[in-house]
Parts: structure tokens; sequence; C-alpha cells
């Protein structure tokens, strides 16, 4: 034996044998890239120290001696920036292990033992969810710590808002796919809920719906509530959960999958179709840019009916995350059908954003209304850059039509700076239709009427403004988090600028120009921007023909600036990350002429 190889061995072999007995786990390095975690003391909680920049670790949980399940942990190398909880709750009594195996590249078991991780991984009773980070929005739906994406799932029932999301409970970036629940009574407070959908051995749980059965077609049972979701691996099929405890726990099918297709097909959206009495479905095919239409008479046996969307609308990116709905025509007795379709990327200022088609829908196929020319014309629900995977609650009252969106984009979620917890939900908004001049149907999305309840006592401001090149300053409140409600006078004028600044000399740039009817949103200065080149940016809405008087409601968060122009009829939604909070509003016109009617400035309760 050489010398070398004969000194690796004993080092491998004293290696082995060293095994780090601390915090309440022991720790045994059995390889290079594999260790051997044995849970000894007591606590609620494993604590996972995770570093960002890492790769993930692959990580198998024995529960006596048996594979349970496997997770994905981006485990701390060489500084830990946070810690996540493994929930040991439901192992008790058990002998709890996992097998870790990092993919750090480690030349020897020596490096692989100086991780950070094997030294701070550790038991404890409870785990910090406090919201201490600087950007935690103050009025959004967020998750409790860790990744979000998509909501999903929603449905109202009993009074409750139920709202699922894409959840990586183990780190803050996307992985781990699982439903995440949180429930509301009045779509303002949120309290978090157990999970509700694991991965399991058909794949991770990737976005869906739910519906109640009021009238037990599926066989669980008067008003179960059933979710059909994506089990996502190697390929995206469609399986069905149903739960018989109002959405807290699911029960999984066991003939799943309910739908298979050759190429990525996701996101499936479900709802019970009155005229044609069966249920229908619509699956975003992502790869081929088009939706395909599916009818049930039980939720477990789906028909292909047909698609659309071949060459249609914006194609610049997979077709994602669809609802479809039926909404009166507001001044008619028409009613119309809406698809929303999500794409990423290819929205009109880079990467995600939902675009939505007006037709007809039969329970089989959706027909597209064109425009005078005879084309199908792209319409867009929301004109920022931090507005996707929008979808609606099924079974809301008052015959609402209420939707979230996820306030974030492909192009930068992962980076945006926060750590504990990433990425908040937009406000809850209401849906309509209304016919524009050009004599097209159009959605608005105004905010829900519950909102007006976080308003507190408007601030000491001018109730009105003769506008001018000087501008006029309207005071906010110090921590920024407000709503500003505001009409204008814009007969006579080319330009009027609202102006939000802090006393970091950040600033956001509103600007509507009354010829060309836009009103632009620029981000460029408003605070930390370089974690992403796709951050900085300008977005534009049109804002359809009007009398020349707007209304604005501007909801200002910790790290979001939510524009609602005319109840909805154009809507903006952006990130900002301000270091200070934006303190001032300058309001100032191109001409004289221009007049605020009314402005009240409501700090958020
Ligand atoms: C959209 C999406 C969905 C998918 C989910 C996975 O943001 O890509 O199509 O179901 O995210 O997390």
């Amino acid at each position: 034996m050489k010398l070398k190889s004969i000194l690796t061995t004993i080092m491998l072999t004293l290696g082995a044998s060293l095994a780090l007995a601390q915090n309440g786990v022991k720790i045994e390095h059995l390889g290079v890239n594999n260790t051997l975690v044995r849970v000894t003391g007591e606590g609620r909680y494993l604590l996972f120290p995770v570093q960002e920049s890492n790769d993930d670790a692959r990580v198998n949980v024995l529960v006596n001696g048996n594979l349970e399940k496997t997770i994905f942990v981006r485990l701390a190398k060489s500084k830990v920036d946070y810690y996540v909880p493994f929930d040991l709750e439901q192992y008790e009594g058990k002998s709890l292990a996992l097998t870790v195996f990092t993919t750090q590249n480690r030349m020897s078991l020596r490096e692989a033992k100086d991780d950070a991780c094997w030294r701070n991984m550790k038991l404890s009773d409870d785990f910090d969810t406090s919201n201490k980070e600087k950007y935690r929005p103050a009025y959004h739906h967020t998750p409790l710590y860790g990744w979000m994406n998509d909501p999903n799932g929603m449905f109202y029932k009993d009074g409750v808002w139920h709202l699922y999301f894409q959840s990586n409970p183990y780190g803050s970036k996307w992985q781990n796919m699982t439903w995440g629940h949180s429930t509301s009574t009045d779509l303002v407070h949120w309290e978090t809920q157990p999970i509700a959908v694991e991965p399991n051995g058909l794949g991770t749980a990737f976005s869906g719906s739910c519906a109640i059965d009021k009238d037990n077609t599926a066989g669980f049972g008067k008003n179960a509530v059933i979710g059909l979701y994506t089990t996502a691996d190697v390929s995206q099929t469609q399986s069905l959960v149903w739960s018989t405890d109002n959405g807290q726990s699911f029960n999984f099918y066991p003939n799943n999958p309910v739908i298979t297709q050759e190429t990525e097909a996701r996101d499936p959206n479900m709802f019970y179709h009155e005229e044609s009495g069966k249920w229908c479905l619509v699956l975003a095919h992502a790869l081929e840019r088009e939706m395909l239409f599916y009818s049930s008479p039980d939720l477990k046996n789906w028909t292909l009916e047909s698609s659309f969307g071949k060459g249609i609308g914006a194609q610049g990116g997979v077709w994602e995350c669809p609802d479809l709905f039926q909404l009166p025509v507001e001044g008619s007795d028409e009613s119309k059908w809406v698809l929303l379709c999500n794409l990423n990327p290819g929205g009109p200022f880079g990467g995600s954003a939902t675009q939505y088609f007006i037709g007809e829908f039969d329970g089989k196929k959706f027909v597209a209304d064109k425009d005078a020319q005879g084309n199908i014309p792209t319409k867009w629900m929301d004109f920022g850059k931090d507005h996707y995977a929008t979808v609606s609650w099924s079974d809301a009252p008052q015959g609402r039509r209420t939707v979230i969106g996820w306030m974030s984009n492909w192009q930068y979620a992962a980076e945006v700076p926060t750590m504990q917890f990433r990425s908040a939900n937009t406000l809850p908004r209401d849906l309509r239709l209304f016919k524009a001049a050009d004599n097209q149907i159009y959605m608005a999305s105004a905010p829900a009427a519950e909102l007006v309840s976080m308003r507190s006592d408007a601030l000491r401001n001018p109730s009105k403004i003769n506008l001018g090149k000087k501008a006029t300053d309207v005071n906010l409140p110090d921590d920024g988090l407000c709503e500003i409600a505001l009409e204008f006078d814009a007969q006579v004028s080319h330009i009027i600028k609202f102006e939000l600044r802090n006393d970091a000399s950040e600033k956001v740039v509103m600007s509507y120009n009354a010829k060309k009817r836009t009103f632009s949103f620029n981000r460029e200065n408003s605070g930390l921007s370089d974690f992403s080149q796709d951050f900085p940016a300008t977005t534009v809405a049109p804002s359809f023909e009007n009398s020349g008087i707007l209304s604005l409601r501007i909801f200002i968060d910790t790290c979001s600036i939510e524009v609602f122009g005319n109840e909805g009829e154009f809507v903006m939604t952006n990130l900002v990350f301000p270091t200070k909070p934006y303190n001032k509003m300058y309001i100032s016109a191109d001409n004289a002429g221009a007049k605020v009617n009314s402005i009240n400035v409501y700090p958020i309760k």
C-alpha cells in the first residue's frame, strides 16, 4: 500500500468513528458527502442551518429505519444565514434519523466535517417567527417563513377565505413544493394553518384548484372540498385530493393520477358548469403555450374536449396557472367568460405577467372575442412587473369573483432583499367587466371592499390642490404605510406628476399623461435595486378614454406599491425596496389648470 492511501485510510477511519454529539443530535460522517444525523434529545423542532448560496443537500428522513420522505435543504457550509424548522411532533416515540447527502464535491472527510451545518444543527422547542425583517409587509399576506410563489387552491366556505400557496417549508428559495395554507374571515388578517398538501411518491405539490362538491359527485361526501393539483416529478400529472375537514387536511385519491399528458401540463383549475351539468377543467399545456379543456361527471374521470391558445395572445413564455369564469358586463344584460392565462416570461415589461381573453364557453370549448380588425387582442390584467399566477377564489359569496396574485416576478423573485421569508401576495381584488370606447370588453380589478377597514383617520393635508410646475407636498405617515385616495382633473393639463420621496433621496416617480392617456411608474431610483438587472424599470398602463377626471387609490406597504386607477380599470403592482419609508408625496403639473379635487392619506392601522 502506498503511504498516501494508508494515510487516507487512517483518516477516514478516524473521521468516521468520531461522531459529534451535541445540541440533541448525534452526527456521524459516513463518507465524504454522506452524513447520518440521529435525533437523540428532546425538542419540538430540529433546526436546520441554511446558507442560501449553497447547493441543496438531499436529506432522507428515516423513521424507525424506514424512508419517510426526502427533502432538499441548502445546509450551511461557511456561515448560517437563517434556520428552518423541521417539525418533530409527528415522530414522537419513534426513532428518527436523517441521512444527508451533500453535493459540494468534498475532497476529504476532514473538510466535509468543517461545514457550519454540523456544529449548528440543533433541537429547540420554539422557532423564531417574529416579523422582524425590514421588508416584511405590514398588511399583505406573506408566509410565516420560507419561500412562497403562486396562490392556488383558494375557496370560500362557511365565512372563511382559504388561501393555499406554493411553499418551501425548508428555505427561502424555490424547492420542496408544498401547499402552505392561510385563512381569513375578512381578507385583511391572515392566520397561518398547518401544511395542507405535501410532496409524495408521485411528485411535489405544484399549483391547482379546489371546489366544493355540493352534490357529492365524487363520492367523498356532500360538501367535501375537492382539490386537483399537479404532482410534479419527471412528468407532470394531475392528482385528486379531498378534504372532509374544510380544507385543513387532504386525503390522496389512491387511483391518482387522474390526468396525464405527454408534455408538461399543470395547474388544473376546475369548476362546476351549471349549463352542461358537468365539471370543467382548464389545464395549462405549458410548453405548447395553450390551454386544454376537460369535462367530467365525477371529478375522477376526465375527457379532453378542446384546446385554446396556439399562436394566440402573448406567446413569449410558458402558459401557466389558468382560470375560467363568467361575469356580467356592467350596464348590460350580457355575461361573458374570462380566461386568465399567466405566462412567463413574455410579460409587457419583461418576465411574468397575467393576460386574459374575453369570450364564450359552452362547457367544452372557449371561443375568444375578436376586435374590429378581426384579431384576438392581448389584454393585461395588471401593468406592473409584480403580478403573477393570479387566480380566483371558488364559491365566493354574493357572486363575487375575488382574486389574489403572487407579488413578484420569476426574473428576480429569488434575489429580492429578504431572507427569513420570500414574497408576498397582492391585495385581494374584485373583478368586473366593462365596455370601453373601442366597443371591447375589458376586466377591471378593484381593491376588495374589506380593505377600507384598514384605514385610520386621514392625515392633515390640503383637501384640494391647484397644480402647477411648483410641486405641492403631501404628508405621508412616518412609517410610510398608507392608502392614498385622490381624484384629479387632467382636462387642461398634459402631465401630472406624483412623486414619492424619502429621507434617503430615493423616489418613485408616477405620472399621468393626459394626451396619451397613460399612467407610468418609474422605480429606477426607488431604493435597493442592484440585486437584479431586471429590477429597475418603468411600467406604463393605458387608462382608457375618460372625462379627464380620474381617481387613484395607491397602497404603499414596506416593499410594494399598488395603484388602482378609476376603480381598477387600470392597475399596476410594483415592488420597491426603499432604505427609508417614503414619507412625502410631491404633486405637480406641467402647466397650470390641473387640479387635485380631493385627496386623503389614510395611515394603515
Ligand atoms: C407558476 C408555476 C406553476 C407551477 C408552480 C410551481 O409560477 O411555475 O406553473 O405549478 O409555479 O411552483
